[in-house]
């Protein structure tokens, strides 16, 4: 087994999750997943509109990974109707009864792994180690959801009051949710909204991305099979249009979304204005990252540690580094560090267990990047460091000297690394430049002096930093994932709190 397929525990998940792929299962895997899949409508009775369209593999546009029927914004209405009923009896199943569900669908998840980790290859480009990764990401979401349920909704709290009264304390299930999820993560994103939907007792119409309908399809019918009825959770697979008429039904209970900035507000938009009851929209957005180096930085570390967080997964993770502060004094030996490891990044078929970084996921995304290197080598320096296949939608790592930071606006989602120098004395306004992005996901620092660490820190609202080491590959239960600002509205993802977004209290007062 390739040794790199084992992986690197701090970045891969796993609360629980064995990490050991077996060679034999993976080519098996790899072999049963070249055939077509058909994602038809799991739900009787609804059965979505649209005509059945090619799903398309990115590393292989001629290749054909299977077909979905898209919903339309007229299967919304009959989605919600049995979503309401499926609400009706998941909202009074026992607590313990969900999570249970949730952990068979664990299992099942850790039983089709090696079709899962195929699957995500061929429909969204992801090279086998950030695949089995992604699974396991998603069977933590599963047993960590079913646990915090357990600790959190099973059973009412007895609050103090007065004599001949009775105050019990408890949390339900809102309602019908609309899961809207990425296809950056297609498998661990969509499989997070969901789960932690249905763990605080709602029913879930789950809308995945349109370039990865597959794997959100696959998911859902192993999370039929563990044992979630089939109208408690329903997939709808289908295009923006399909979304908006989902947030604007005026019986959806909440919305869960992972996606752009804009999209959420007019998401937050189109709840604001719609019939019905107000609402929650737990967004995770965006992020402008940065990593900040100073000259005290172990320069071997800072090299593996950029390009892991700029350039894995093709840079399309929203947890990405986006833009590097190098300190003057140390800037040229680290830049030829970091080009040098770039370089040895193996860029092509995401079958391939050697290979690093697998394509883009569309022509679209492709384009955007082009389109944003072309700009930039107007009055940049800019260097790509590796050579991407011509047929696919690959694109090579690049590196882009700015002048000044703010020369980077928005979020360039994909292998694209935009390099600022400070001098020591101008650390105050790096940090500065930092904050006025409005962005707040995730940070890096590197740098051995605490007080440096410290005072970055204390001047920056941002959800998850990292110090000392790369920045991306949350955990879950270990490093709840989620920014503020323009990022996203909180709760963390994998933390504490995201189930209660999903849930509403209530208070019983027995006059005994
Ligand atoms: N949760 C992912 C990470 O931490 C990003 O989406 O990399």
């Amino acid at each position: 087994l390739p040794a790199k397929l084992y992986g690197n525990r701090r970045n891969s998940g796993g609360l629980e999750f064995g990490y050991r792929a077996d060679l034999d299962q993976l080519v098996a895997g790899l072999a049963r997943a070249t055939a077509t899949v058909n994602a038809q409508p799991l739900n009787p009775g609804l059965a979505a509109s649209g005509k059945a369209q090619p799903v398309l593999a990115p590393a292989d546009p001629g290749r054909e990974v299977g077909s979905v029927v898209f919903a339309t914004a007229a299967d919304v209405d009959k989605a919600m109707t049995a979503a309401r009923a499926g609400f009706a009896r998941w909202s009074r199943t026992p607590v313990q009864d969900r999570a249970a569900t949730l952990e068979r669908a664990a299992d099942l998840l850790e039983k089709h792994r090696d079709a899962l980790m195929a699957l995500l290859a061929l429909e969204a480009g992801k090279t086998l180690d950030d695949g089995l990764a992604e699974i396991r990401e998603a069977v933590d979401f599963c047993r960590y959801y079913a646990a915090q349920s357990r600790k959190r909704f099973a059973t009412k709290e007895r609050m103090p009051g007065p004599t001949g009264e009775d105050n019990h304390y408890g949390w339900r299930g809102r309602g019908v949710f609309a899961a809207i999820s990425p296809w950056n993560f297609p498998l661990a994103i969509f499989l997070g909204q969901v789960t932690a939907a249905l763990a605080a007792g709602n029913a879930v119409i789950a809308k995945p991305a349109e370039q990865t309908p597959l794997i959100a399809y696959r998911a859902v019918q192993l999370l039929h099979e563990a044992g979630v009825p089939k109208d408690v959770l329903i997939y709808l697979p289908g295009a923006g249009d399909v979304g908006a008429a989902l947030t604007a039904h005026p019986a959806i209970a909440g919305v869960a979304f992972t996606g752009s900035t804009d999209t959420a507000r007019a998401i937050n938009r189109t709840l604001a204005e719609k019939d019905g009851p107000i609402v929650p929209l737990i967004a995770e957005t965006g992020g402008l990252n940065a990593m900040i180096v100073d000259a005290t930085a172990l320069p071997e570390q800072v090299a593996d540690d950029v390009v892991m967080s700029a350039f894995r997964s093709a840079g399309q993770r929203c947890s990405a580094l986006r833009l590097l502060f190098l300190q003057n004094d140390v800037a040229d030996r680290m830049m030829d560090m970091i080009e040098g490891a770039a370089s040895a990044l193996k860029i092509g078929d995401p079958m391939d267990p050697s290979t690093d970084i697998g394509p883009v996921i569309d022509h679209a995304q492709k384009e955007m990047l082009e389109t944003h290197i072309t700009s930039m080598r107007k009055s940049h320096a800019v260097r790509a460091t590796g050579k991407a296949p011509e047929t696919g939608t690959f694109f090579a790592p690049h590196i882009v000297e700015l002048d000044r930071a703010d020369r980077l606006d928005r979020e360039i989602f994909g292998p694209v690394l935009h390099v600022v120098r400070y001098r020591a004395k101008d650390l105050d306004q790096v940090v500065e430049s930092i904050a006025a992005s409005g962005y707040g996901l995730t940070l890096g620092i590197h740098s051995r002096v605490d007080a440096t660490v410290s005072r970055i820190i204390d001047r920056l609202d941002v959800g998850n930093v990292y110090v000392n080491r790369n920045m991306i590959g949350a955990v879950v239960g270990t490093q709840p994932f989620g920014g503020s600002g323009l990022s996203g509205t909180g709760f963390k993802a994998g933390g504490p709190h995201y189930l209660t977004r999903f849930a509403q209290e209530q208070v019983v007062s027995i006059n005994t």
